[in-house]
């Protein structure tokens, strides 16, 4: 489904992303779990055509797509939520998602359904700008489900939200994406990441440096190593 080969990505000096490959098959669930400044972001700026690759290629069921534009990927199945959410503040609930359903005669029945399926139907009318943060984040899922993707990359979904409400959008994302869909999870518990995915990578410095059972990954040491000083995901 996704195959990305020897990924480098540079930022000035800086190699954000070294020489990384990974193939993702259709429905798989794989958390990417690694320190702040990781490369996380980065992996999916790159798979969603935000940032220029400088080496290695990124295929999508078998064609190339790091020369497309952002639309045009997210038009071939991609879909994606944001570490800080973005939203048309000033546009309703229902307007934000009309956008991702595209162009069918019953987009705002699509749009309503995904609406449902995170509980914010009742809400279509208000601004997203006037939503509490939970709701905001539920929103972006809204519009991820509205595309009906075959690749969701979600990219620290729970940030900033409580406990339970965490609970609540790790369950969401598990339940309302078909079993075809592939998803990427950003996700900084590994807790989370085990309750939805059961491969997961851990990058370092731009490296993926184990790609393992998420079970496993909790007692790899290789993690507790990259954590080193810093407040360890468990
Ligand atoms: N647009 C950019 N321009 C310059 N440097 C960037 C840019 N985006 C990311 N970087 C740098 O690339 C490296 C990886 O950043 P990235 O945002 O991918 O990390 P991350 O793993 O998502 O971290 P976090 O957990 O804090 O979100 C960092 O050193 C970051 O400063
Ligand atoms: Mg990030």
């Amino acid at each position: 489904m996704l195959e990305i080969d020897d990924l480098t990505v540079r930022f000035d000096g800086i190699e954000a992303l070294r020489r990384l490959t990974l193939v993702v098959p259709p429905g798989a669930r794989i958390g990417v779990i690694g320190p702040n400044g990781s490369g996380k972001t980065t992996l999916f700026n790159a798979i969603s055509g935000l940032v220029a690759i400088a080496g290695g290629t990124i295929r999508l069921n078998g064609r190339a797509i790091s020369h497309l534009a952002p639309h045009q990927i997210a038009a071939s199945g991609v879909a994606r939520t944001f570490q800080s959410v973005r939203l048309f503040q000033r546009l309703s609930v229902v307007d934000n998602v009309l956008p991702a359903v595209g162009t069918t005669r019953d987009a705002r029945q699509a749009a309503l359904a995904a609406l449902d399926a995170v509980g914010l139907a009742a809400r279509r009318d208000t601004l997203a700008g006037d939503l509490s943060f939970y709701d905001q984040r539920r929103l972006e899922i809204a519009r991820a489900i509205a595309q009906r993707p075959r690749l969701l990359l979600a990219d620290e979904p729970t940030a900033g939200l409580s406990q339970s409400e965490c609970d609540h959008v790790i369950e969401l994302i598990g339940n309302a994406f078909g079993a075809e869909t592939a998803i990427l999870l950003i996700e900084h518990k590994i807790a989370a990441v085990e309750a939805l995915c059961p491969r997961s990578m851990l990058l370092s410095e731009g490296r993926l440096i184990v790609d393992a059972a998420t079970s496993d990954m909790r007692r790899d040491p290789r993690l507790a190593n990259v954590y080193f000083g810093t407040q360890l995901p468990l």
